[in-house]
């Protein structure tokens, strides 16, 4: 009996063994076969091998189930660059549950044969080059919950058979090429959450009432697709929706009334752009009336029922670009959550609810271009987090109120072309305003010299009102790409800066107003000469020779040497640390920096010196003089820290030398120069690809000092002379992370009295003394204009490269002037799409600015060009100008 009891016990035991790895051998050999159809040029599936160490289950994007027996349940092929034949050997995989695909390149009809699998749930195909109609066999596919086709080539009419995918919880066919009218499926998938149809321009169909019934769907996103006609009365079902997005179809009509009771749950409404009209009732969104409350006066301890705040959850709300009509909801503004409300461009009237207040969250706000009247509310200085508000084009009237702009966020105030009047109050609390437009109202009195005090001024239109007296003075240090004061009553004399470079369009109107180019050019006497600028650019071109250093290779190969020497010179206190197997003494270094060696006058730390080392080889000597007070421990430590970079991209830093008084840091040597020698020159000549490789080059050091490099370092002094190039153009950047060095009072002392309106310096630089890395963006985004224009960023007799731009991108086919005309057409596509990329560089606001690594893709894509829509920028916002 006990005997009978083992064997049966030791049978089993083998028996479970023998189909476990039976089964696993299985898999493997289902996962392999699978993989031998499919290409993978950058090879990332090297870890599915049959002679690996890995276990299949740990296998790339490989998941199995947690516990024994081990059977793949997921694959999760995301983003390799896969493409080839999807196999449907993969279904002998008997639990594989979710399949993801997305992102790749498989080029080929919908993969039918993929309902084979017995147990897939979920099917991603998302962003590859699916193309051809959906098959009527489409409802074979009746076990899948998610179904995403999106971003493909899907061809032809949503079929019949759809509607059979009863289980179907996700169904996105966004940005597909579906075409004819949508068929009534929807009526059995009940479990609907998320409904995609957007981005189907083909599409001409009414939106299917049944859509109305799924109680559960979250998000119906339809838009920019081809749907006309009315919002179904059903949609009062939908009482789970979050996200409603319904914009720029053909839709017209009303709003069904009743929606409003029903979408408790609505984070976004987005109805933009469709030919929709009427009224908003006038209490949506908004707290029961006082009748509900009298009646239940008894019972109200603790908090108000959750059911009363309806909209309590809206942070989106567009309208805009319809024809609606009638009151604005008041109740909208004071809404606890709401971000964004943007109306403009219907026919709303009455006006604008004061109802704004302390505790809202309010970013954006825009109702021009409606038929708003009374006046600008109150409550708009009491938002602490609002950024925009526009109302131009409307007919509002009376004063601005004086906390209009106490918002310490406010970056656009758009109140041009309404009949507002009296004065413009002090704004001092709004530093961070960007543009300021004022224009086509009454106001009067003078203009407020504290505008100059706004760090980041750079739009300011007062145009078409009844200002008097002079133009402040103080305005011509701001950054104005626009400044237009045309039609006023202004007088006295123009400071010179804003006259230079400005259209004389921008002054007329102002008879009083005298100066050079003017009809009236103020007094006989010496027009004042405005500050030489030859001054700047001379001090530029010596920097720019100062930083002229180009590298002979130390030594061939380049072997990474580690050793430090060190030692004290009997001659005086100097001591040196190498990184480099460098055969020269302090004294050699030392005696070897004399003028004659010296290149250029000595940039913001010190001067530069070429010395020419004992075994012939050539080395950049910087000698920082000014070097704070850090003790020479922490010195030491900074200095090696930088040392040890390795990057292509980032010049080396070979060994130091210092005393009590001053450092020497010993880099590489790059004959080329530096960037700004070859722009600076007359015959300035460089093809594009060159000028690609640059910027991609200097993205990519920048991009490993900020992210890869440990510490994170900033650059903090990005431009044109701190990038050298070596023989084949690629950019080394150099001086970088000074302030580790020197410390960091004395580095912003030295820096603030080098280059306190260097137009590198991005223009929170005024205001901010913390450095971030958003500020070595725009750096980057001045040198990347640099190139693309093929000219210095503060070249002489103009205004700073980036004001430069920003005006001519502000007129029609104005971008295309900016490129370079030495290079040929054919790469206008490109440099404008570079163009693109510098301009959100060196946006005003750091927070628009993309990173280092958004940079590196947005350029490369431009050499390679094979996915250009997916390049960030395509999915920034309609604005082609960021403020
Ligand atoms: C691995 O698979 C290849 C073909 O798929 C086969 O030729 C080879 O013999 C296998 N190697 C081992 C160690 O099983
Ligand atoms: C597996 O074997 C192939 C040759 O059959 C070899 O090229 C490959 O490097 C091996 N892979 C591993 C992970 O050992
Ligand atoms: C997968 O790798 C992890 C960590 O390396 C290891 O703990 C686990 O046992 C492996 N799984 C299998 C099935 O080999
Ligand atoms: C990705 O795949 C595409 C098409 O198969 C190919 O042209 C491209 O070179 C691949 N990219 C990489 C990095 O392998
Ligand atoms: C897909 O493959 C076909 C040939 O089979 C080819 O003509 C087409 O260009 C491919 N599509 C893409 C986007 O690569
Ligand atoms: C499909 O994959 C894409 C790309 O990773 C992802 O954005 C999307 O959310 C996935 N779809 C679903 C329904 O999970
Ligand atoms: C919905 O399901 C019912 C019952 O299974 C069926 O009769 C009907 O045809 C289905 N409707 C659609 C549109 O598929
Ligand atoms: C919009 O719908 C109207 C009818 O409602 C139709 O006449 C018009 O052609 C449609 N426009 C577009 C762009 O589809
Ligand atoms: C103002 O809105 C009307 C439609 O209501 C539109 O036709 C017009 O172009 C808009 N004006 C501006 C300046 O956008
Ligand atoms: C402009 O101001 C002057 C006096 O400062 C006044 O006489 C005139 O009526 C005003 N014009 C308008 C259009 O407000």
């Amino acid at each position: 009996m006990a005997t009978t009891c083992t064997c049966t016990f030791v049978l089993c035991l083998s028996l479970t063994f023998f189909m476990f790895s039976s089964a696993s051998s299985t898999e493997a050999d289902v996962l392999l076969s699978f993989k031998g159809s499919i290409q993978d040029p950058k090879n990332t599936l090297s870890s599915w091998s049959n002679n690996s160490t890995v276990h299949y289950c740990n296998w790339t994007g490989i998941t199995c189930t947690t516990s024994p027996p081990l059977t793949v349940t997921s694959l999760n092929l995301q983003n390799l660059n896969l493409s080839g034949e999807i196999s449907s050997s993969i279904c002998e995989l008997t639990n594989l549950a979710l399949l993801n695909l997305a992102d790749n390149y498989f080029n080929q009809s919908i993969p039918l044969h993929l309902s084979q699998c017995s147990s897939l749930e979920s099917l991603n195909l998302s962003n590859n080059h699916i193309w051809g109609p959906i098959p009527d066999q489409i409802s074979q596919f009746h076990s899948l919950r998610v179904f995403d086709f999106s971003k493909n080539h899907i061809e032809g009419r949503i079929p019949e058979s759809f509607g059979l995918l009863v289980k179907l919880q996700v169904l996105n066919l966004g940005s597909n090429l579906l075409s004819g009218s949508v068929p009534s499926v929807f009526v059995n998938l009940t479990e609907l959450t998320v409904l995609d149809l957007s981005q189907n321009v083909y599409l001409m169909s009414d939106v299917p009432s049944e859509i109305g019934k799924l109680g559960k769907l979250e998000q119906l996103l339809l838009q920019s697709s081809g749907f006309y006609g009315q919002i179904p009365e059903s949609f009062v079902g939908l009482q789970s929706l979050t996200i409603l997005d319904l914009a720029r179809n053909n839709l017209s009509g009303v709003i069904p009334q009743t929606l409003w009771s029903s979408l408790k749950n609505l984070v976004s409404l987005d109805v933009s752009q469709n030919k929709l009209s009427g009224s908003f009732p006038n209490d949506i969104c908004s707290a029961p009336g006082l009748k509900n409350l009298g009646l239940h006066t008894n019972f109200l301890y603790g908090s108000i029922p959750n059911s009363i705040g309806e909209c309590s959850n809206l942070e989106r709300f567009q309208v805009q670009n319809n024809e609606f009509s009638g009151d604005f909801p008041a109740g909208l503004l004071s809404l606890s959550k709401i971000k964004l409300i943007r109306a403009e461009n219907n026919r709303f009237s009455g006006a604008i609810p004061d109802s704004m207040s302390m505790e809202a969250q309010l970013e954006q706000v825009q109702l021009d271009n409606n038929s708003f009247t009374g006046k600008i509310p109150h409550g708009l200085g009491l938002v602490k987090s609002l950024y925009r508000f526009s109302a131009s084009l409307n007919g509002l009237y009376g004063e601005l109120p004086p906390n209009f702009c106490d918002s310490p966020v406010m970056s656009i105030i758009n109140l041009s072309h309404n009949s507002l009047s009296g004065q413009i109050p002090e704004m001092k609390k709004c530093r961070k305003l960007v543009s300021l437009s004022l224009a086509d109202n009454s106001l009067s009195g003078e203009i407020p010299p504290s505008l100059a005090d706004l760090p980041v001024l750079t739009y300011l239109d007062l145009s078409d009102n009844n200002f008097t007296g002079s133009i402040p003075q103080g305005l011509q240090n701001l950054k104005l790409a626009l400044f237009n004061v045309s039609f006023n009553q202004l007088s006295g004399e123009v400071p010179p800066d804003l006259v230079f470079g400005l259209p004389a369009s921008f002054l007329e109107g102002n008879p009083g107003l005298c100066g050079p180019g003017l009809p009236n050019s103020c007094s006989v006497d010496l027009p004042r000469h405005h500050k030489p600028a030859g001054l700047s650019a001379l001090a530029c071109a010596l920097l720019s020779i100062a930083f002229g250093l180009g590298i002979l290779l130390v030594a061939a190969g380049f072997f990474v040497f580690h050793r430090s020497t060190k030692w004290k010179s009997e001659t005086g206190g100097w001591h040196s640390v190498f990184f480099y197997p460098l055969r020269v003494t302090e004294h050699d270094l030392v005696t070897g920096m004399d003028d004659k060696s010296a290149v250029g006058s000595g940039g913001a730390f010190g001067r530069v010196y070429i010395i020419s080392l004992p075994s012939g080889e050539l080395v950049a000597i910087k000698k920082l003089v000014n070097i704070g007070n850090q003790s020479s421990k922490t010195l030491k430590a900074e200095i090696k820290t930088l040392a040890k970079i390795r990057h292509k991209n980032i010049i080396k830093v070979l060994g130091f030398c210092h005393s009590e008084e001053s450092i020497f840091l010993i880099y590489e040597y790059l004959p080329k120069g530096s960037l700004r020698d070859l722009i600076s020159r007359a015959d300035f000549q460089l093809q594009w690809s060159d000028r690609l490789k640059i910027s991609i080059g200097v993205a990519q050091g920048l991009a490993y000092l900020h992210k890869h490099y440990v510490p994170h370092l900033l650059h903090r002094d990005i431009k044109s002379t701190n990038i050298l190039l070596d023989a084949d153009f690629e950019p080394k950047l150099t001086d970088f992370a000074l302030d580790r060095i020197v410390g960091e009072a004395t580095f912003q002392t030295t820096i603030a009295s080098e280059s306190a309106h260097s137009c590198y310096n991005a223009p929170e630089c005024g205001y901010t003394k913390k450095a971030t890395e958003q500020m070595d963006v725009y750096s980057f985004g001045v040198v990347l204009l640099e190139l693309i224009a093929g000219r210095q960023a503060d070249q002489a007799e103009s205004v700073d490269i980036v004001k430069w731009v920003r005006r001519k991108i502000n007129i029609a086919n104005g971008a295309v002037q900016v490129l370079d005309s030495k290079i040929s057409n054919s790469f206008q596509q490109e440099m404008l799409a570079a163009l693109d990329v510098a301009i959100h560089c060196t946006a005003v606001l750091p927070e628009k600015r993309p990173s280092m690594f958004e940079v590196i893709r947005a350029l490369q894509s431009l050499g390679s060009k094979t996915r250009l829509s997916d390049s960030y920028l395509s999915t920034h916002e309609e604005n082609s100008v960021p403020v």
